[in-house]
């Protein structure tokens, strides 16, 4: 496969790399990403740029660009994780999020279609070169919020409640409408909060256990009582490769970690980790539309490509805990924005 792997310098697309690199080698990944904020070339330093391995600065909205990328490295595959990411910044300002997370991915579905398409003027034509294949990361959160009982499943409707959500659906909409109305062969993939190394820490598990070490105020909204349905990251890469090498064209699979915890949950466990006591919790006010619970129903992928998570809660939170403390400079960078002079340095 030349995977094309969007977003790879962010929290998710950079574990996927390094777990490709560690499972699954023999591949060549080309990684787009537009550094924004959420980018940090940091978390791949230790990849050499190869044969193997190839970054390319670029928008996923910028057409000419992901034109030239599929030519120069004919990519059969691609991994769509480039997104704006984080709920409170699309309550913030939203218009981004559409952009990138909408747009950006019909650039990408676009400019597949053209170049794997074997007739590509036959607006009738649905036939591909072999293998190729589309995958689309998407979350939980476009199903919704559930109330105390009952879990998603891929037949549940969709229902976004943030800006963030609202733009992750129209992305799952049109890539949809690629398969049904082009026949592109595409996943979807809808998984629940992840965690583990390499997030950034503005996220609640990274952002708790980061002012834990600070001895900070750890700010919990509303009254805590939220629920995720919380994924490590390598279990979350495992489940892409199972549906991108074994996915059948067209279906969605639900991601989960079979691991609902309350917020107030997470963050008492990460004190007892540090040996702080509560008092340095601090209730403060709600998210608007804030989404009361999240549970994902794991029985598709399960059942139709044998992918179950591997990781105990309590060993993901020992080893992301772990690889925070050994990691102080790694937050350091990203807190200050050094890592965009390693960007210069590097690259500049
Ligand atoms: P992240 O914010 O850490 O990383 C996003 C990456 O995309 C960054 O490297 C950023 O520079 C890049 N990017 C942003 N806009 C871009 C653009 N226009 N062109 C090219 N690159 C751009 O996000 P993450 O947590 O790694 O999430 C990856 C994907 O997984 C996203 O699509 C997200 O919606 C989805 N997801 C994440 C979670 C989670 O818990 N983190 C849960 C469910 C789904
Ligand atoms: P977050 O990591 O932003 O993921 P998402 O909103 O995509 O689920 O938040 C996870 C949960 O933690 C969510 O219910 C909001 C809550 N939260 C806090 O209570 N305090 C915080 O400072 C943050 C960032 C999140």
């Amino acid at each position: 496969m030349n995977i094309l792997v969007t977003g790879g310098a962010g929290f998710i697309g950079s574990n996927f790399i390094h777990w490709m690199r560690a499972n699954a080698p023999g591949h060549r990944i080309v990684n787009v990403d537009a550094l924004t904020y959420a980018g940090n070339l940091e978390n791949l330093s230790d990849i050499p740029a190869d044969g193997a391995y190839a970054f390319v600065r670029a928008d996923i909205r910028d057409r000419a660009g992901m034109d030239a990328v599929f030519a120069k490295y004919d990519i059969t595959h691609v991994v769509n994780f480039a997104a704006e990411s984080h709920v409170d910044r699309s309550i913030v300002d939203p218009e981004v999020f559409l952009t990138t997370n909408v747009i950006g991915t019909q650039v990408l579905l676009d400019t597949a279609k053209r170049r794997w398409k074997t007739a590509p003027d036959d607006k009738y034509s649905r036939a591909y070169r072999p293998g190729v294949r589309f995958l689309q990361v998407s979350t939980d959160e476009v199903y919704g919020a559930l109330g105390a009982e009952g879990k998603f499943s891929e037949t549940t409707p969709l229902s976004p409640n943030s800006p963030y959500s609202a733009a992750k659906a129209g992305a799952d909409m049109i890539c949809r409408a690629y398969h049904e109305t082009f026949g592109l062969p595409l996943n979807i993939t809808r998984c629940s909060n992840n965690y583990g190394p390499y997030q950034f820490p503005e996220k609640l598990i990274p952002l708790m256990i980061h002012n834990c070490m600070e001895g900070k105020p750890l700010p919990v909204y509303g009254d805590g009582m939220q629920v995720r349905d919380w994924l490590h990251v390598s279990d979350h890469c495992s489940a892409i490769y199972a549906v991108l090498t074994k996915g059948v064209p067209g279906e969605v699979y639900n991601i989960g970690g079979n691991n609902e915890r309350a917020n107030i949950e997470i963050v008492r466990r990460i004190l007892r980790a540090f040996g702080r006591d509560e008092s340095l919790i601090s209730f403060v006010r709600d998210r608007p539309g804030h989404d009361r619970r999240y549970a994902i129903d794991n029985a598709k992928i399960t059942a139709a490509l044998g992918w179950s998570p591997a990781y105990t809660f309590e060993r993901g939170m020992d080893e992301t805990i772990a690889w925070y403390r050994g990691h102080t400079e790694w937050i350091s960078h990203v807190l200050t924005g050094e890592y965009a002079a390693y960007y210069e340095r590097m690259y500049g």
